[in-house]
């Protein structure tokens, strides 16, 4: 597969401007930490026969954006999640991911723009390759650039004059060491997060936002499951009463009247198959992903294991009837979601479980 290279010192003349290692985008933040532009060996080669057609007539190519690693992406989206301007990284990626994707002007000898039909990332009609509503220059070079990028291997985005993917597809790079620097910070984050989190059994009366609510679900449907059998589902209980009403429930059949899942604001009762070991083990891998979710968006979190023992209980299992948990599943886990009460607890002490064998 091909790998990427830099498109400055491989294509003779090209210049490149990246407009998201700057703050001069749509977005008016810097997107990326790196000013060299990169993109498939294969992808480029077919760029430096359209550089060298433009060079041979006193022209050049300059490029506003090539590959954009997939971390990049994610801030992209994050900054504007508008599918209309930005791919979705969630449900699929950007081509300029793949390294095969590349934004670009033509440029005549004393590297100025020529007249096209809009600004780069202009989402206007204007820039669709209807052409129409342009001076005729615009649309000539456009066209000029169309033709030479075609004919050397290229598809037009028919919304964008400026963007174009390479007809040999490529999958999303994930090679190492471009635009790692902000790999690592997003990767640091995680790790922050990680170490950061703990189980709160303290919550305040302050409600989930809703929209909060269905992400920290969301993070939990998305856990990896054996054989991607996804066999789980999430029954989400918000209402404070009816969090009581179960408590009551559940406490009556552990013997327990006073039990109260720790009057949390949220309860996500993650319910699976009751037999073999990857309902729990799938269970376990989405219960992490809603507590390091929630964590993320500053909401407390723990595990309830009671319902576990207690879910085939009349009274409790009526109750789970009434919330469409389905009969013949066990609830594994329960996720007590809400803000905490004061602050959080001190790191419990991690053992030494960890042996490297080298
Ligand atoms: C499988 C499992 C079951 C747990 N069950 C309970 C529980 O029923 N009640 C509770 O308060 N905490 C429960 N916890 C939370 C642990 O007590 C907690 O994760 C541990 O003490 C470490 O603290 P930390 O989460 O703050 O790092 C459970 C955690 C796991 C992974």
């Amino acid at each position: 597969m091909d790998t990427l290279v830099e498109l400055k010192s491989y294509i003779p003349g090209l210049q490149v401007e990246l407009r998201y290692a700057t703050e001069n985008n749509f977005t008016g933040k810097v997107i990326y930490a790196f000013a060299e532009a990169r993109l498939r060996k294969g992808t480029a080669d077919k760029l430096a026969k359209v550089q060298q057609i433009l060079q041979d007539r006193g022209l050049g190519l300059k490029v506003w954006d090539a590959y954009r690693p997939a971390a990049a992406q994610f801030v992209l989206w994050e900054t504007v999640p508008d599918p209309r301007f930005v791919a979705d990284p969630t449900t699929g990626y950007s081509n300029h991911s793949r390294g095969n994707a590349v934004d670009l002007t033509i440029i005549d000898e004393a590297g100025n723009e020529l007249e096209m039909p809009t600004a780069f990332d202009d989402f206007s009609p204007l820039a669709s390759r209807a052409y129409t509503g342009i001076s005729e220059t615009a649309r000539r070079n456009a066209l000029l650039l169309e033709k030479l990028m075609v004919s050397n291997g290229f598809v037009p985005n028919p919304d964008e004059w400026w963007h174009f993917d390479d007809v040999t597809e490529y999958p999303v790079y994930t090679g190492v060491g471009y635009g790692i620097e902000r790999e690592e910070n997003r990767m640091d984050k995680i790790f922050e997060n990680i170490k950061t989190r703990r189980s709160i059994r303290a919550y305040s009366d302050r409600k989930i936002d809703r929209k909060d609510l269905e992400k920290i679900v969301e993070a939990g449907a998305w856990a990896p499951t054996g054989m991607n059998r996804q066999t789980f589902q999430f029954t989400v209980v918000s209402d404070r009463a009816e969090i009581a009403a179960l408590a009551k429930a559940a406490g009556q059949a552990m013997g327990n009247p006073e039990y109260d899942f720790y009057c949390p604001d949220a309860l996500v009762l993650v319910s699976n198959l009751p037999e073999g070991t990857n309902p729990l083990a799938d269970t376990a891998c989405a219960m992490q992903n809603m507590f390091l979710q929630a964590h993320a968006m500053g909401i407390g979190s723990v595990w309830i294991n009671q319902l576990k023992d207690v879910c085939d209980d009349a009274a409790v299992r009526a109750k789970l009837d009434a919330y469409g948990v389905p009969a013949g599943h066990k609830v594994w886990a329960t996720c007590a979601l809400g803000y905490a009460a004061g602050e959080a607890p001190a790191a419990p002490e991690r053992k030494a479980v960890i042996k490297f064998v080298d």
